[in-house]
């Protein structure tokens, strides 16, 4: 075991070359899965990712080799130049968001992975107000593994661009990053409840039902003594699921719940629709605002719609 050294499958997107084996741990092997020269750009990374890997290996000796490519990557993917598109770009800062959301849900104790996250916020937040049209691609990166970690990050790029739309992000941008956080891991509680995620939660038995009622409380439980933690993070986490017709696992109602649960509970309901109907923003939307009437805060509503038309995506 101490010949290999895990990696996130996550962390590798884009079109740069991997300068190392990958492997996989079955049965107690390590067995090559891809081999150094590949790159994973476009549907590629979905196959891998449709055998739901989270983690791969690499031999110990390489651990540095995958940090100087990491680093490639995130450099490739900030720094706007010619000869990256926008489209990759995107995909790069969606697996880097990914693998900080899946370290900090796997360990939120550790301030220094929170801080990871929240600079990863920090970075996310200026290239999405200056690439609007990546929210188009974002949306495009299928979530074939129902992982809450990529979930986490669409919610985030939603949640932002409703925030632009309502103007939170000139009337209260100093809680605009802790916001991006709190959505990248707003499910965190899914990491430990075993409920199944491949099924739309409506269609789940009854105890396993119980227990996705539960998941935004409990997480809130779990992470509320860590004192790291901004409060709005720990909101989040707590008052995702809430409705404003009070049908919510806490009951609260549209005056109970501060702006920002509203934005990230209709960000979220968003992309549940998004990822289990497979549908298209297009699509998904009609039935969404439909649905969703008196259920969600309208306005919240409207600024979601707003964001993804003057993106030419409704
Ligand atoms: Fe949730
Ligand atoms: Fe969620």
């Amino acid at each position: 075991m101490a010949d290999y050294a895990p990696i996130r499958v996550s962390t590798l997107r884009g079109d740069q070359k991997i300068p190392f084996d990958a492997y996989v741990h079955v049965a107690g092997k390590y067995i090559l899965m891809c081999r150094e020269g590949d790159s994973f750009e476009g549907d590629r990374i979905e196959r891998l990712r449709g055998k739901k890997l989270v983690k791969m290996y690499i031999a110990a000796k390489k651990a540095q080799v995958y940090q100087d490519y990491l680093h490639e990557n995130i450099k490739r993917a900030y720094e706007a130049s010619n000869n990256t598109s926008l489209e990759i770009r995107t995909q790069i800062i969606h697996g880097a968001l990914q693998a900080a959301a899946e370290d900090l849900t796997e360990d939120p104790e550790s301030k220094a992975l929170y801080n990871v996250a929240l600079d990863g916020a920090k970075r996310f937040n200026k290239f999405f107000t200056a690439e609007p049209k990546s929210l188009e691609h974002l949306l495009a990166i299928k979530n074939v593994d129902f992982n809450i970690a990529h979930h986490g990050v669409i919610v985030a790029a939603l949640s932002l661009a409703i925030c632009q739309e309502l103007g939170l992000v000139e009337a209260r941008p100093m809680q605009i990053d802790a916001m991006l956080v709190g959505c990248l891991i707003h499910d965190i509680e899914h990491n430990y409840n075993n409920v199944g995620r491949s099924e739309r939660p409506d269609l789940l038995g009854r105890a396993e039902k119980n227990i996705y009622l539960k998941h935004s409380v409990d997480g809130h439980d779990r992470i509320k003594g860590f004192i790291h933690f901004d409060p709005l993070v720990r909101d989040i986490i707590l008052n995702h699921e809430e409705k404003i017709d009070m049908s919510g696992p806490r009951k609260r109602r549209e005056k109970d719940l501060d702006v920002f649960m509203l934005v990230t509970a209709t960000a979220n309901a968003f992309d549940t629709s998004l990822t289990y109907e497979g549908q298209t923003p297009r699509e998904a939307l009609k039935k969404f605002l439909i649905d969703k009437m008196g259920v969600l805060q309208l306005e919240t509503m409207h600024g979601l719609q707003n964001a993804l038309k003057k993106r030419g995506l409704v």
